[in-house]
């Protein structure tokens, strides 16, 4: 079934909702076939795709070329794709733009930002223009510095009525959707019971209505991995074994044996070779 932001608002209370981060055609595709309800172009990109320290110098074109690829691959699962840090800061003018590239030119079919109450217009007038909007609150990796590292968020009684309330007025600007990151359970619990569109949690315990993963986390694919992580395959140990192997076998001579080769006609049709 095909996943739009109405599924997903119908979605709420019924069933989880299925989120991972995808960058690229191969994987997204492998994604969407087993079921994924949405693919989240995340900034993220600028850890694991790029190697960045932190997702701030993504760039609009990072985020475009790899939206447009997972984009490609995507028959079912919702696109939606992050708005990098530099894209809808300086002016709602400019979040307009980047908004409206990602969806014309990203194929998204929704955008993510990152930010409470005070991104509320921009939120208001993305969704007037009909572009959807995911909030995503808690921990905001685009706040590294001014939140002073990736650490939990709302764990006071203040912070949290704060992440509350941002949840509340993202709803009422019209987000479709939220990401909530990195905050203890019993608050992700509230949250969800307390606004009426979907809250996808990582690292928000099980009372969300569906959860988001990088999938290189949760593929092995990361050193260190956050708490909130559960590795559902080693694939990174199985990828490095792989990749051992062919370089073994090509530096031993025993790769590629004639099975993966073109076999000469005959050696007589190669004789007027000089
Ligand atoms: O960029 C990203 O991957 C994200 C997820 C962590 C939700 O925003």
């Amino acid at each position: 079934m095909k996943n739009t932001v109405l599924t997903f608002r119908e979605a709420k209370g019924r069933e989880k909702l299925v989120m991972l981060t995808a960058y690229d055609f191969s994987t997204a595709k492998i994604m969407d076939r087993a079921g994924v309800n949405a693919l989240l172009v995340g900034d993220s990109l600028g850890n694991v795709m790029l190697g960045h320290k932190n997702t701030l110098s993504v760039t609009l074109e990072d985020m475009l070329r790899h939206c447009a690829a997972v984009a490609r691959a995507s028959e079912n699962a919702l696109v939606v794709c992050d708005l990098p840090f530099m894209s809808y800061r300086v002016s709602r003018e400019e979040a307009m733009r980047s908004g409206m590239r990602l969806l014309a030119e990203g194929m998204a079919q929704a955008v993510k930002l990152e930010g409470g109450a005070d991104f509320c217009p921009v939120v208001r007038e993305l969704t007037k223009a009909s572009i959807p909007v995911m909030g995503h609150i808690g921990l905001t990796p685009q706040s590294v510095h001014a939140m002073g590292g990736f650490r939990l968020q709302g764990k006071t009684l203040t912070q949290a009525q704060i992440i509350l309330d941002d949840a509340r007025a993202l709803e009422e600007a019209g987000a479709f959707a939220l990401v909530l990151e990195c905050v203890p359970a019993v608050l992700g619990q509230r949250i969800t019971r307390e606004v009426g569109i979907p809250v996808i949690g990582i690292g928000a315990g099980p009372g969300c209505d569906g959860q988001v993963l990088v999938w290189q986390d949760m593929l092995g694919l990361t050193d260190n991995p956050a708490k909130f992580v559960k590795v559902f395959s080693e694939m990174g140990q199985a990828m490095a074994a792989a990749f051992a192997a062919y370089a073994g076998e090509v530096r031993a001579g025993v790769f590629p044996g004639m099975e993966n080769s073109y076999g000469a006609l005959d050696e007589a049709d190669f004789e007027g070779l000089r």
